[in-house]
């Protein structure tokens, strides 16, 4: 299958890594203007790297839009007057809504996706959204494409800014809390290189246990917690402090903040 993208930035090239690697037979068209970036990227993975998007529209119908949002709008008015019914873009740029792109391209369908940084290392998680052109082998396509990099959801795109604000920042969110942690096995006395290691592989851990036994968190916590043990000390800590308030403000900013960027 002939896959096209305009951008090769970080999650372009994330994307185009996973393609690559995965089991499904892709043959990459991209558009870079960064030249030292194209080259790069044309080096890694052998693959065309066009300094026109049209060139990349002429090649294939299946688009991934990897460039910045600030710089959505302009590659999409280059490209509109090429644009045919059959092309199909997924578009990875935050905050840039399926109207809006649509009031731009006109014809052609579009895929919105939220992905996150652990797209790097393909344990990333899109949430999608469709326009109505879309149709269901579009979209099974779209799927197992996101599938090469991780987990993949379809929800509404009014669900998109509490997204956002889940997955999309998440990565920075628990990153925030394992840091935290950490400083404070620190303080009790480990060095913070062993101390990072056993956060990192807790955290792992713990997604691990919760998806592969279905477990819901609070199940989770109550194997862990015996009748006044270790754990149940520091939960009744965790309950106590108003953390549950402060990460829902954490939560809802951040999802103000999407729907702002959104408008
Ligand atoms: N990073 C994340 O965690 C994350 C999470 C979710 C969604 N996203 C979305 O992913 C998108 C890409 O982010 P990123 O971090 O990969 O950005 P990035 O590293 O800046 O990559 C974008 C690339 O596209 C190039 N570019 C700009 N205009 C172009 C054009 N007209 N034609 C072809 N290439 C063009 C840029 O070149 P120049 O540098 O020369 O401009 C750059 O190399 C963003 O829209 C972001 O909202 C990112």
């Amino acid at each position: 299958m002939k896959v096209g993208f305009i951008g090769t930035g970080k999650m372009g090239e994330a994307i185009i890594a996973a393609l690559t690697a995965s089991r499904g037979t892709y043959r990459i068209f991209a558009c870079e203007v960064d030249a030292e970036r194209a080259k790069t990227i044309k080096r890694r993975y052998a693959i065309n790297v066009y300094k026109r998007s049209v060139s990349v529209l002429e090649s294939t119908n299946i688009i991934f839009l990897a460039v910045k949002p600030q710089d959505l709008d302009a590659v999409l008015k280059e490209m509109a007057p090429s644009i045919t019914k059959d092309h199909l873009f997924i578009s990875i740029a935050a905050g840039k809504t399926i109207a809006h792109m649509n009031s731009i391209i006109r014809k052609g369908k579009v895929v919105r996706v939220m992905p996150n940084l652990a797209t790097l290392v393909s344990e990333g998680m899109s949430v999608f959204c469709k326009s109505k052109r879309v149709t269901a082998q579009d979209k099974k396509m779209v799927v197992s494409l996101l599938s090469c990099f991780g987990k993949v959801l379809e929800l509404p795109e009014a669900r998109f800014d509490a997204v956002t604000a889940l997955s999309g920042s998440g990565p920075a969110f628990f990153a925030y809390l394992m840091d935290l942690m950490v400083n404070a096995a620190v303080e009790e006395g480990l060095e913070r290189k062993d101390a990072l290691l056993m956060a990192e592989q807790t955290m792992l851990g713990t997604s691990k246990l919760l998806i592969e036994n279905n477990l819901d968190p609070q199940e989770l916590i109550d194997a862990v917690s015996s009748p006044k043990g270790t754990t149940a000390a520091g939960m009744t800590r965790l309950k106590n402090q108003e953390v549950s308030k402060i990460i829902s403000r954490t939560i809802k900013a951040a999802a103000k903040r999407s729907k702002e960027l959104s408008k």
